[in-house]
């Protein structure tokens, strides 16, 4: 369960729910999302977790084990981290620098206008920066410490909880702040549109670190007294607490500070807002330097589920043992994170359909690559296995199962449809046919 939640709450949670609601119309987004949780990435979680159980195998091995005809979605799923860990320690670093500016002073540097983007349209620093978090979680990964990491867990994220929590009653306090608090919680459903819930679908496969091997591993890894339905649901619950934090925190701010025009600023709307609002408060420097180490913190979590799928894979595959294929995979990462890295400076010309390079890269995990492995493993488990295997497995040591009914539902049908709708859409707009979203 702490592995699950450590996993689930990070980035995706502090900095991309906030500028994905910002994004895709805000009370609408979030009312669409809360559904989609419930109703579809819980349900998922699930059978994840129980694949994972069942099999006690990660995903190359759960999935050929399960049907020879399914084994691709294994392939899919363990490279799934691999194009993920990559842009995600692009961000992991911008994080990294702004725990280190605000430890080292430079809180007030870091509130002016205009200080995100001259940081992020450099070469050096940003690829700096992502190489001190790749490193940190290479390290951890090498030391063996994630059990560790997830005993910190235990302490930093309570914390953080309470810290954010006193930051939004602080900030609705702000001038301005009432309508951006508006925006992200009254919904408009004549905005509702297939845009809305595709947005919806990312947002949760990428919150909840479904389809990308990570659950399915954990699962095989939780004790058999754990009732995995409990244990996914908790995890579930506290990753959306965490992220409507987020939102009620950075929205309002945005708000306040720059209007409505400001919830355009995609990527970068934490990072160049909450130093405005720690440079706002009385003792701000100090508030900002906790709650960029604790985003950190969370971040590395995350980052260490998302490096310990393709360690594994790099093991299984090579005769690597766990050093080698540590050092192989940072390598790599790094290597790889450079064109969205470089996306952000030198390279913000190339874009495809108007998405710079991280774009391009969130839109391949969580738009194709995730949604595909999420709609494989439904049919698997909705048509070819059957819903009752799974729940058996559920069940198994006295545990109940009390959304057995919707499960079945959301496997045979709701799933199937919602994924392959996102998968056509995402088709045609990469195919020029829809403006992308
Ligand atoms: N769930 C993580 C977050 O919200 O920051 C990101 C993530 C981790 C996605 C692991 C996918 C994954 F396999």
């Amino acid at each position: 369960m702490l592995a699950a939640v450590g996993s689930a709450v990070g980035l995706g949670n502090v900095w991309r729910f906030p500028y994905f609601a910002a994004t895709y119309g805000g009370g609408t987004f979030l009312v669409t999302y809360l559904v989609v949780i419930a109703v579809f990435g819980l349900m998922m979680m699930i059978a994840e977790i129980t694949i994972g159980r069942a099999t006690g195998l990660g995903p190359l091995g759960a999935f050929r084990t399960l049907h020879r005809r399914f084994a691709f979605l294994g392939v899919i799923a363990a490279l799934t981290p691999m194009v993920i860990f990559p842009f995600y320690s692009v961000i992991g670093g911008w994080v990294t620098r702004y725990a280190w500016t605000f430890l080292t002073g430079g809180a007030a540097d870091a509130a002016q206008a205009g200080h995100f983007g001259a940081f992020t349209s450099q070469t050096w620093q940003p690829i700096l920066w992502l190489g001190v978090f790749v490193a940190v979680n290479a390290a951890l990964l090498l030391v063996g410490v994630r059990k560790g990491i997830e005993r910190v867990n235990v302490i930093a994220m309570p914390a953080f909880i309470v810290m954010v929590l006193a930051l939004v009653v602080y900030g609705l306090t702000l001038d301005g702040a009432l309508a951006g608090l508006d925006y992200f919680l009254r919904p408009d459903f004549s905005q509702l549109s297939l845009n809305t819930v595709v947005a919806a679908t990312r947002q949760t496969f990428f919150s909840l670190s479904l389809s990308a091997g990570v659950m399915l591993t954990y699962g095989s890894y939780l004790r058999k007294d754990a009732s995995i339905e409990r244990s996914a649901m908790q995890a579930a619950a506290l990753d959306t607490t965490v992220s409507l934090l987020a939102g009620l925190l950075v929205i309002p701010a945005v708000v306040a500070f720059m209007g409505y025009e400001g919830l355009g600023q995609g990527a970068g709307l934490l990072f160049i807002t909450l130093p405005q609002v720690f440079a706002s408060m009385p003792g701000g420097a100090f508030v900002g330097a906790v709650f960029f180490a604790l985003m950190f913190v969370a971040a590395v979590t995350s980052g260490i589920s998302l490096m310990e799928v393709p360690v594994a894979t790099v093991m299984e595959k090579t005769r690597l043992k766990r050093r080698g294929a540590v050092l192989v995979v940072a390598a790599g990462t790094v290597l790889l994170a450079l064109p969205t890295t470089l996306g952000f400076g030198v390279w913000s010309e190339f874009t495809i359909g108007g998405m710079n390079v991280l774009g391009q890269m969130s839109f391949l995990t969580d738009v194709i690559m995730m949604p595909l492995v999420g709609l494989g493993t439904a049919i698997l488990v909705g048509w070819v296995l059957g819903p009752k295997v799974i729940a058996a497995v559920v069940r198994q040591n006295g545990h109940r199962f009390r959304t057995e009914r919707l499960f079945s539902v959301t496997m045979r049908w709701i799933a199937p449809v919602v994924l392959v709708l996102v998968l056509t859409t995402s088709l045609l707009m990469a195919l020029g046919v829809i403006p992308p979203l």
